[in-house]
């Protein structure tokens, strides 16, 4: 799980395949974004400086790169876990920049040289590492990260992720919905995370705070990439889950019967769309 003692709360694995994933993942949120990488009420021409915060792979930094006019970008990754940072040849973006990433828990207080420094901060499914309870922490200390007038976006996920365009909602999507929704309840997590991002850049004095979801729907094309996210995230949330809240007895159990689940999900999608609400909320301080 690579996990240690300051990470008790990641839900995922950081091998190999999960680096993968999480690369491929980002291309399938761009298609859904409409390839919008920053949202559009955020002005992109002044953006030089920018954070990502449980930057994984680092694959939205390095992907953003490129959608900016600045040809001096100051990128920094921030993540808990230096596990699937990219190797050192992997960083360089330009002859005049590279990433630079740093290990770093959001929990904590960033380090002075990072306070007022950034344009932007984006952060990308980070409730995958945090505690409900962490929100208001996690909140403050990226807003210590801004420039006056500067931007977040945030991109998480609710359990409406595992919906299709089926209604009324089969069973076997409440069930995929259920397990996922009493892990993160077990882990004291949030199962809401798109709406307490909202409200806590609310109530932390954000302005212009604006969240949107964006799905599969009108975009059939999708079908296919989005049955196989789904089943991606079945497998490597719920397989986990089951061992940690003791669903499952050992490994095996678990994965048949989360293969169980991903046959049922796998089947009604033979004719339905999973839909995948990805939710972005922006800000500025
Ligand atoms: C689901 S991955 C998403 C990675 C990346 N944002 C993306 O969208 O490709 C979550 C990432 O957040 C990191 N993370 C979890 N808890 C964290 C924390 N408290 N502080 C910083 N990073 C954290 C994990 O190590 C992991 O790399």
């Amino acid at each position: 799980m690579g996990r240690n003692s300051t990470d008790r709360v990641y839900l995922l694995a950081r091998d190999k395949a999960e680096s993968e994933r999480l690369d491929k993942q980002h291309y399938f949120f761009m298609a859904l974004l409409r390839n919008q990488i920053i949202h559009p009420c955020i002005p992109r021409d002044n953006l030089v400086s920018i954070a990502d915060i449980g930057t994984g792979t680092g694959i939205w930094l390095q992907e953003v790169a490129r959608f900016l006019p600045s040809p001096q970008l100051d990128l920094h990754g921030f993540d808990i876990s230096p596990d699937q940072f990219p190797p050192k040849q992997g960083l360089r973006i330009s002859e005049d920049s590279e990433i630079k990433l740093h290990v770093h828990d959001a929990r904590k207080e960033f380090p002075p040289e990072h306070h007022g420094r950034y344009d932007m901060v984006h952060i990308r499914l980070l409730t995958a590492g945090m505690r409900a309870e962490d929100f208001k922490t996690v909140v403050k200390n990226v807003r210590s990260l801004l420039k006056l007038n500067g931007w977040i976006q945030w991109e998480e996920l609710d359990t409406t992720a595992f919906c299709t365009d089926r209604m009324p909602e089969p069973a076997v999507v409440t069930k995929v919905r259920k397990a996922a929704m009493n892990i993160l309840m077990y882990m004291k997590m949030s199962y809401m995370a798109p709406h307490q991002v909202f409200d806590e850049l609310r109530a932390q004095q954000f302005q212009n705070v604006r969240r949107k979801a964006y799905n599969t729907r009108g975009l059939g094309y999708l079908h296919d990439v989005a049955l196989r996210w789904a089943i991606n995230v079945i497998r490597a949330m719920i397989v986990p889950a089951m061992l940690t809240t003791g669903e499952a007895k050992d490994l095996a159990e678990a994965k048949e019967k989360v293969e169980e689940l991903v046959a049922g999900y796998q089947d009604h999608c033979m004719t339905a769309l999973p839909l995948v609400n990805l939710f972005i909320i922006v800000g500025q301080i």
